[in-house]
């Protein structure tokens, strides 16, 4: 059964749960227990981390490249820290891991660009914005009925790595930039152990995995994996936690939130003006995690197409996320095809989002505020997001017209193209919880101004202490 946030109750039961439980967010934000909130924060992702038992990498350009204050990283993370690190294991000699995900930018890149280059000549658009790897270590394998943390929404699509969830593990995950032809673009497997046998960490290859571990070029591919897995796993600077939220819900000095911050969580809870929690979930969650900032759930909220990504030049092209192309086990039968899964994107961790110049799966918005006013506006005036067809620009805009907005030219007349990256056939999959609850256009939309200057206060206390925000607040503009 193939049915989206659906049980023998319905979809409407199960927003109606997820909004209860957003209202429990609240209620609990309001109270003074803040444990009960936020949970206990220090350190609970590392639920699952092996415990290495080797002695501490000898120092490296790569060691020094990543701060790793937990110091013992087990021989295979130190064989994956060295890997993430290696620019020749790529088909140009110039790539790495950490040429898109950057330890500097929160493990995610460096530029503001929609798409990063890649290839043989690093000149190749790639199709999806980087994501942060950062609080990925408790991500359960993707599900179609998957348990929702919060423990009262229905079980539906969540779970998995990569913006559709096609990888179940973050080594499948790390196979796929390896051989991508647009990313590290490693003609085979076989390509990149033939690189690894050569590496000047080839010894400690061996010592991680066996005196055999070249014998066998796949088990070899294997174990790379595995490697780099175990560093993303182990490495304290994949999961901090060392944000002033989380100094907020442990309790600790330095975690007062100020009254902007505070109101700003109070929108993000509250199920009638923000209402982010009920997906951008905030509460204990898998693995004895907490905070994580994401239920790990699937939806389609309609991002607009990109025209920056050189593949969507071709207007027949969709990336539709969990129904394909690049996930392959939930494709239409033919197409356009009933599908429920056709438009459907992991909702993000929102940890160290403000440190993110490119946003949503295709990476079409440059601004934490554009994003927090497409959530805002979309239904109330999708003109500002969406193409119009068969209308004439206006000369001049009314005085009004806002600017900030994808599409910053007034027209008189014609129709806006709402949802113009999925196709017709599956504007029902579109969510319709609040914030973008399919009210009017030229409604009231649910977030004033100061909800949503407040909100972005509050967005900026999910960076982790060693990051910077990608648009420094105007001094005072958190304080009250
Ligand atoms: C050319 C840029 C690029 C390089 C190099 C790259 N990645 Fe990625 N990475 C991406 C993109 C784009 C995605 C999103 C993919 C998707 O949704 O299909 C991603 C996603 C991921 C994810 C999933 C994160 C999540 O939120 O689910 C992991 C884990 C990951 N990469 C690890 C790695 C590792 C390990 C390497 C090195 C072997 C690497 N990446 C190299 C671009 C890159
Ligand atoms: C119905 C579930 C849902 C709700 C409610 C929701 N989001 Fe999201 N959010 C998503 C999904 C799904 C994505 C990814 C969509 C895509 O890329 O196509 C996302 C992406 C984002 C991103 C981009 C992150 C990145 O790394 O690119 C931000 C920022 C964000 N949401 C903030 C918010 C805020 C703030 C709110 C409340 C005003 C909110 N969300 C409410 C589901 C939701």
């Amino acid at each position: 059964m193939r049915l989206r946030r659906s049980g023998p109750q319905g979809p409407a039961a199960a927003r109606a749960g997820r909004l209860a439980l957003a209202a429990l967010g609240a209620a609990c934000i309001a109270g003074a227990m803040l444990a009960a909130c936020g949970g206990s924060s220090s350190g609970s992702g590392s639920a699952s981390v092996p415990t290495g038992t080797a002695a501490a990498a000898p120092v490296s350009p790569a060691a020094a490249a990543a701060p790793s204050p937990s110091g013992t990283l087990s021989l295979a993370a130190q064989v994956g820290q060295k890997m993430f690190f290696d620019k020749k294991l790529s088909g140009s000699g110039a790539m790495s891991c950490a040429s898109c995900h950057d330890p500097a930018h929160a493990h995610a890149p460096a530029n503001d660009l929609s798409v990063q280059l890649g290839g043989p000549h690093v000149d190749q658009a790639g199709l999806r914005a980087v994501p942060s790897l950062r609080y990925k270590d408790v991500t359960p394998p993707y599900a179609d009925l998957l348990d929702n943390p919060d423990g009262i929404s229905v079980p539906g699509p969540g779970g998995g790595f990569a913006w559709d969830g096609r990888a179940d593990t973050l080594a499948a995950q790390a196979r796929i930039p390896l051989l991508d032809p647009v990313e590290m673009a490693n003609a085979s497997s076989a390509d990149v152990v033939k690189k690894l046998r050569a590496a000047d960490y080839a010894p400690l290859i061996a010592e991680a995995f066996g005196a055999k571990a070249f014998g066998d070029d796949d088990a070899a591919f294997a174990n790379a994996l595995l490697a780099l897995q175990a560093y993303q796993l182990e490495d304290k600077s994949f999961h901090p936690y060392s944000s002033k939220f989380d100094l907020y819900a442990g309790n600790k000095i330095g975690g007062a939130l100020t009254p902007a911050e505070t109101r700003g969580l109070k929108v993000f809870a509250n199920p009638n003006t923000g209402n982010c929690a009920s997906c951008h979930y905030q509460g204990a969650g898998l693995g004895g995690s907490s905070a994580l900032f994401t239920d790990f759930s699937y939806e389609a909220i309609g991002v607009p197409r990109n025209a920056a990504i050189p593949a969507n030049g071709n207007l027949r092209y969709f990336d539709m996320g969990v129904c394909g192309a690049m996930r392959t086990d939930h494709m239409p039968a033919a197409p356009n095809a009933a599908n429920s899964f056709c438009g459907m994107f992991k909702a993000p961790t929102l940890r160290n989002v403000a440190t993110r110049t490119a946003f949503f799966h295709n990476g079409v918005m440059h601004s934490l505020e554009q994003v927090v006013r497409f959530y805002n506006t979309r239904d109330t005036q999708p003109e500002l997001w969406y193409p119009t067809v068969g209308g004439t620009p206006k000369a001049k805009n009314d005085p009004g017209f806002p600017s900030y907005g994808l599409v910053t030219t007034q027209y008189s007349g014609g129709k806006v193209k709402k949802y113009d990256d999925l196709p017709p056939t599956y504007a029902p999959n579109i969510d319709t919880q609040l914030p973008m609850d399919g009210r009017a256009a030229g409604s009231a939309p649910p977030m004033s101004e100061q909800d949503m200057a407040d909100l972005i206060c509050f967005l900026n206390t999910l960076s982790d202490a060693d990051t910077k925000p990608a648009a420094p607040a105007r001094p005072g503009a958190c304080a009250d």
